[in-house]
């Protein structure tokens, strides 16, 4: 096409995408449906027991079970076999693969996609040593006491304890799979939807099967959608008739309330009940369809179906791709979880200053904005850490420049942000601005570094520069070649203290098919998008990581903000759940979405505090903030169209209940950071559904109201205008006390608790301890020295315990022991503090000067505490005064507190205080 008409034409088209949203909110005309996608509304069709596969020649190779499995379908022509692998871990994990016999005809291989399973699986493998068989069922063993069983015809397949069924793959034979063939004559394989025609020059070769998790309760996970914690059933039901969508996509004002695919996709779905929790993951980067079955979900299933009720069936259906798929067999929440990032890895360990509040618009427009911007957070005494630039700071949207003029002295302006321990994001895009004078385009050009449209062509699409092409980001060399971008040298104007934020990955292309790239783009390899979709944003995050940590001493740990993710995200660096709307109902929506992330894997996650598009009121702001203070990531981000909402800008009360949520963040880093490090080790989550912890309480299973922090917090959120009594489930049989006031409530129980503007409900489990800072700071970094206060929340026994763990916050020594890892424990009036890992971590490189000046104890009644006005710290046997009574324990009075003060033994050291 002439150049100058494609320029007019995405121009135009530019146009209608800004002109048309503002006014239009969520259009869900231009998402495609299942029943518009043949592959999705075929699989969807099918009905129970349609698969007649069955297996044959089952045979142990390689310490695997492999066999045939033929005659997949009755209304498909004999293709050649499949071959089934099944493969055993250690823990729990059972492997499933299916894959075409014989190379396809076409030569096209079906994509696996690389860099997700963590390097070492292999080693974890256990070897398949005998499988007993007997009337057409192979048995053989999976992990403590669990068996695999492998029906022979029709093929299914089971896993099993003694003669309890938890999981079921193929039981309702929905099984189907489209082998890669020739075309046929006079076959016509094009799609098209809307304006955009899918060549489809592979055609069809959808993969599908149903999963059955038995005695489930609910299922869980498969982000990534606004939707609740608990899945709602998708057909049988009259709540969604859609099912839940896995298919990256940059969606305009998305739904607070809706199956639709967001941003991001992980294939993880975990199950539970009171007395199992189970996961499978189906690793394929296409588009997945996935059907929670209500029960009865077909009128033809039969009556002994429909008793074996309480089991959850599912569908799940990829329009391409393998079949590769695992299956965790738990039994608690936190196994399955610990099983699933075993597999895909766990998330990273932040930088301290992270895990601190961000302060971001799009767009603080210059230098002059910025000074303001961060003065004021002086002035009005809340801390930050992070100052975030938008697509705005660059020269015409090419990444990796400033704006001559708005932003002249970048250096200049990071040196001043430097000076108060504080730091910078810049925002880089996957989308690479056309022009000829941009150096990026000029060598991604001569390199041939683009994804190729279908004619072979560098792809142009248009997004924020206009025209655009994207990088092949599943290219390692390409990704190596983008990572030297973000040496210092190479971004001019960049510091050490800037830090990146990868947006508009799924790739968003305002002219494509649904706003994304075309399937039949081709990527390295000549892997079609169709394959690749839902990696490539993780592909993107990836290459900018990497550009991070080469950069400078490459000990520096990388931060990294991503829109798209997929599984093994978390290994790169935090994700945020894209553009909410300043409403009561995406602020409540934000907890089961943050949820969901961290039950599949991804820890670092949070919300735009106070909504992205449009203009919250001065009380949704300020319980926005309430309850942002609480999500593993912490930034407030609103769009260019919206009023400033600085947390200084709407007057007190707010400003103070504000600063008053930020600062309960602050105080809290040292716990936050303790979990970090959990979830960086096992892979549970820093914010968890009440029922991780709590996996008997069936009363618990669907709420996604409250959450916990770690194990000791209980947040509830309140998310409506002016309530003045919220509910409050406490669950468990130990007592909880209120985080501000120190007052007890009983467990297991519901409570109608007044509520005033300034209430934040959380409440900390007894029989835990949490450590906390409570100096008051510009920001985390400056925090480094400042002494600890520990609350010790006794349970019924007296009894408490609790961790901290503590790095320099930035670098990589932690991986040779340069850290503190502290255990307390309370317990007949004395408090330890000893070490988890062995002693002397100065000699490895970390050491603390840090002090506990404060030691709060909750729960000692007062004829408990009668004679205790005096302590002893016994390493160096000195008495000191012990308060008792009133003491503020945030805000307000902490009723029966006990209060150590100045103890003043070393954060670092082991030592023991006991109460006399
Ligand atoms: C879309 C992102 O989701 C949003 O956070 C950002 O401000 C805009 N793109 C502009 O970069």
């Amino acid at each position: 096409m002439d150049c100058n008409l494609q320029f007019i034409l995405g121009l135009l088209c530019l146009l209608v995408v800004l002109i048309s949203n503002p006014a239009s909110g969520f259009k869900s005309e231009e998402f495609r449906k299942c029943n518009q996608a043949p592959f999705c509304k075929e699989a969807r069709a099918r009905k129970p027991g349609t698969s007649k596969a069955h297996v044959s020649e089952i045979s142990l190779k390689d310490g695997s079970v492999r066999a045939k499995l033929l005659s997949f379908s009755e209304t498909d022509e004999p293709a050649g076999a499949l071959i089934l692998l099944l493969t055993v871990y250690r823990e729990g994990i059972l492997r499933i693969r299916v894959k075409e016999e014989n190379e396809p005809p076409s030569g096209k291989r079906r994509f696996e996609v690389p860099d997700v399973l963590v390097t070492g699986l292999e080693d974890r493998r256990l070897w398949i040593q005998r499988v007993s068989t007997e009337n057409g069922v192979t048995v053989f063993y999976l992990a403590a006491g669990h068996e695999v069983v492998l029906q022979h015809s029709p093929f299914q397949i089971h896993v099993r304890k003694g003669s309890e069924q938890l999981v079921s793959f193929n039981s309702k034979g929905l099984f189907h799979f489209e082998q890669l063939r020739q075309k046929r004559e006079g076959e016509n394989w094009e799609e098209t939807f809307r304006s955009h025609t899918d060549s489809r020059p592979h055609g069809p070769q959808s993969v599908s099967f149903d999963v059955s998790f038995h005695k489930a309760e609910h299922v869980y996970g498969i982000p990534e959608h606004a939707t609740r914690l608990a899945l709602k059933p998708t057909r049988g039901t009259e709540e969604y008739s859609e099912p839940y969508r896995l298919f990256n996509l940059d969606v305009f004002e998305y739904l607070e309330e809706s199956p639709f695919g967001l941003y991001g996709s992980i294939p993880f779905m975990l199950s539970h009940n009171q007395d199992r929790t189970t996961g499978f993951f189906w690793l394929n980067a296409a588009e997945m369809l996935i059907d929670v079955l209500a029960p009865g979900w077909d009128k033809e299933v039969d009556n002994e179906e429909k008793t074996a009720a309480s089991s959850i069936d599912t569908q799940w259906i990829t329009e391409s791709g393998p079949l590769d798929a695992f299956l965790f067999v738990g039994p608690t929440p936190k196994d399955v979880v610990k099983q699933y990032t075993s597999v895909t890895g766990t998330t990273t360990i932040p930088q301290y200053f992270a895990t601190a509040y961000h302060q971001c618009r799009w767009n603080y427009k210059d230098e002059a904005d910025v000074k303001h911007v961060d003065s004021k957070f002086d002035e009005f005494d809340i801390p930050y850490d992070v100052i975030w630039l938008d697509i705005e700071h660059t020269d015409g949207k090419k990444y990796f420049t400033w704006d001559p003029i708005l932003f002249p002295n970048p250096e200049e302006m990071q040196k001043k942000i430097a000076s108060k321990g504080r730091h910078m994001v810049t925002i880089v895009d996957p989308h690479i601005k056309r022009d000829d004078g941009y150096w990026v385009h000029k060598e991604a050009t001569e390199e041939g570094y683009y994804v190729k449209d279908v004619q072979g062509r560098d792809y142009d699409g248009w997004c924020w520069p206009g025209s655009s092409s994207y990088l092949d980001m599943v290219n390692p060399a390409i990704r190596s070649w983008w990572a030297d971008k973000f040496s210092l040298s190479s971004y001019k104007g960049s510091t050490p203290i800037l830090y990146i934020w990868n947006d508009m990955n799924e790739p968003s292309v305002f002219n494509g098919p649904e706003a994304s790239m075309p399937r039949d783009n081709l990527h390295y390899g000549g892997v079609e998008n169709r394959d690749i979709h839902n990696a490539y944003g993780y592909y993107f995050h990836m290459a900018s990581a990497e550009g991070l940590l080469r950069r400078g001493d490459a000990n520096d740990r990388p931060f990294v903000l991503s829109r798209a993710f997929f599984a093994g995200t978390q290994r790169v660096g935090p994700v945020w759940t894209g553009d909410n709307t300043a409403d009561w109902d995406h602020l409540r929506a934000s907890v089961p979405m943050i949820l969901t992330l961290g039950l599949t894997g991804i820890a670092f996650t949070g919300a735009d505090v106070g909504g992205f598009f449009g203009n919250p009121d001065s009380e949704l702001l300020t319980r926005w903030y309430q309850l942002g203070a609480f999500y593993p990531f912490f930034r407030a981000h609103a769009h260019l169209d919206t009023k400033r909402r600085e947390p200084w800008l709407f007057g007190e009360p707010y400003t103070s209940l504000i600063r008053n949520a930020i600062d309960t963040r602050y105080a809290l880093l040292p716990y936050y950071y303790t979990l970090f490090k959990e979830a960086s080790t096992t892979g549970v989550p820093v914010m968890r559904p009440l029922w991780m912890e709590f996996p008997k309480d069936a009363s618990t299973y669907a709420m996604d109201d409250e959450f916990m922090v770690g194990q000791g917090l209980l947040v509830r959120g309140i998310y409506a205008e002016g309530i003045s009594v919220e509910s409050v489930y406490l669950p468990g049989d130990e007592p909880w006390y209120h985080f501000e006031t120190g007052a007890e409530y009983a467990g297991g129980h519901h409570y109608k608790m007044p509520v005033t503007l300034e209430s934040i409900l959380v409440f900390q489990k007894s029989g835990t301890i949490i450590p906390r800072k409570d100096r008051h700071r510009r920001s985390s970094t400056q925090t480094e020295k400042d002494p600890f206060t520990l609350v010790v929340a006794l349970n019924t026994a007296k009894q408490a315990e609790g961790e901290l763990y503590i790095d320099d916050g930035k670098s990589y020594d932690f991986e040779k022991g340069a850290f503190i890892h502290r255990k307390f424990i309370f317990s007949k009036g004395r408090l330890t503090s000893s070490s988890l890992h062995g002693q002397d971590n100065s000699r490895k490189g970390f050491s603390s000067s840090s002090l506990v000046d404060r030691i709060i104890i909750l729960g000692l009644k007062p004829e408990e505490s009668i004679g205790k006005h005096r302590a002893l710290v016994e390493s160096v046997n000195q008495k000191i005064d012990v308060e008792r009574g009133p003491t503020i324990l945030r805000r307000g009075a902490a009723l029966n507190a006990v209060v150590i003060r100045m103890p003043n033994v070393a954060i670092a050291d082991d030592w023991s205080i006991q109460l006399l």
